[in-house]
């Protein structure tokens, strides 16, 4: 049986080795391994040998089979990966690949810092833990201004809360460099806000400001006129309208032509033509005075606003908190 066995294992390898598809696999499999296959008649033949021969005969049986079933299963295997032709439809079209995305704010701070670089301006950061001095003090708050309100910051204790906005990083960037100068920054600020649909108790600010001599509003519009039209892609005009910060005399509320009618009024703008999007102003000669400029030499102007405002309005997302949910269906919206 032994001799018998040997030349069989060899059929196999051989019976294996020749199949070029899995139906010709099939077939060899059948032969041997089947039901009336030939190995399988040998285990028939078993149970009529003498019984001392039966354990020796019975386990050379037994690796044959283990073995001729993993020669089936690698050919299988290679079978199917290299592909013979009726397996692999080459019509079908290529599985995609997922690929990651930037994140809409991630997107709309990158277009802002590259085009106010291309203006000149350094792009700076600050720290999100701030002192009373520098998120309200040298800001010019006045000691009763409502932003100061327990309601409104997430006070840390001795002095300290997280910045409510990213002005302070004007007054660190004056501290540092004498004028002229132009630096915007974007970061994270944080107000004890309850969430609805435009607030959100950590958000994002863009904060921009320019000092040199003889700045003046005019310098500001044409700023923001080149920002708004690269942002949005299109030509747009820019409106002023009177407002109250502290740290800017005068102040102003910026608005900017609608980037979808171009002004002429459609529902984006409700109407108006405008979109209001954030606060600027001529810096305040006191805060100059609080960081040691020379208020009569120099002037500027400053501005500053939420990211997630800018994003809501170029892809028109009507929800805030979207941004923070990570819901990768809506993150992947945007390029
Ligand atoms: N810091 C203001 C805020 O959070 C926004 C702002 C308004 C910044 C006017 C400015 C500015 O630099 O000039 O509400």
């Amino acid at each position: 049986m032994e001799k018998e066995l040997e030349g069989l294992s060899g059929e196999i390898e051989a019976a294996v080795t020749a199949a070029k598809t899995r139906e010709e696999l099939e077939t060899a499999r059948v032969k041997y391994l089947g039901k009336k296959g030939a190995l399988t008649a040998f285990f028939d033949k078993l149970g009529s040998l003498p019984k001392e021969e039966k354990p020796k005969a019975g386990a050379l049986l037994n690796s044959l089979r283990k073995r001729s079933e993993a020669l089936l299963a690698e050919k299988n295997e290679m079978l199917s990966t290299t592909g013979n032709s009726t397996t692999v439809d080459t019509t079908l079209p290529g599985r995609s690949i997922n690929t990651g995305r930037y994140h809409p704010l991630t997107i709309i701070s990158n277009e802002s810092k590259e085009i106010f670089k291309s203006l000149n301006f350094q792009v700076i950061e600050g720290p999100e833990i701030e002192s009373d001095f520098y998120n309200f003090e040298a800001l010019n708050f006045p000691p009763h201004h409502p932003a100061r309100d327990m309601q409104n910051s997430f006070h840390l204790g001795g002095n300290m809360l997280l910045r409510t906005h990213t002005s302070p990083v004007q007054v660190r960037t004056m501290e540092k460099q004498k004028p002229p100068l132009r630096m915007i920054t974007i970061g994270k600020c944080y107000r004890s806000d309850a969430s609805d649909q435009t607030h959100t108790p950590m958000f994002h600010q863009i904060e921009g400001l320019m000092v040199d001599e003889d700045i003046n509003f005019g310098d500001l519009k044409g700023i923001l006129k080149i920002f708004f039209s690269r942002l949005f892609e299109r030509e747009v005009n820019i409106r002023f309208n009177p407002s109250y910060f502290p740290f800017t005399e005068p102040s102003v509320e910026v608005s900017f032509s609608c980037h979808v009618c171009g002004g002429t009024g459609c529902s984006v703008c409700k109407k108006t033509g405008w979109i209001e999007i954030g606060g600027a102003g001529m810096v305040d000669p006191n805060v100059f005075k609080s960081i040691g400029y020379d208020s009569e030499k120099w002037t500027g102007f400053a501005f500053g606003w939420g990211i997630e405002r800018m994003a809501m309005i170029k892809y028109g997302i009507n929800d805030i908190r979207l941004f923070p949910e990570n819901d990768l269906r809506f993150l992947g919206q945007f390029e």
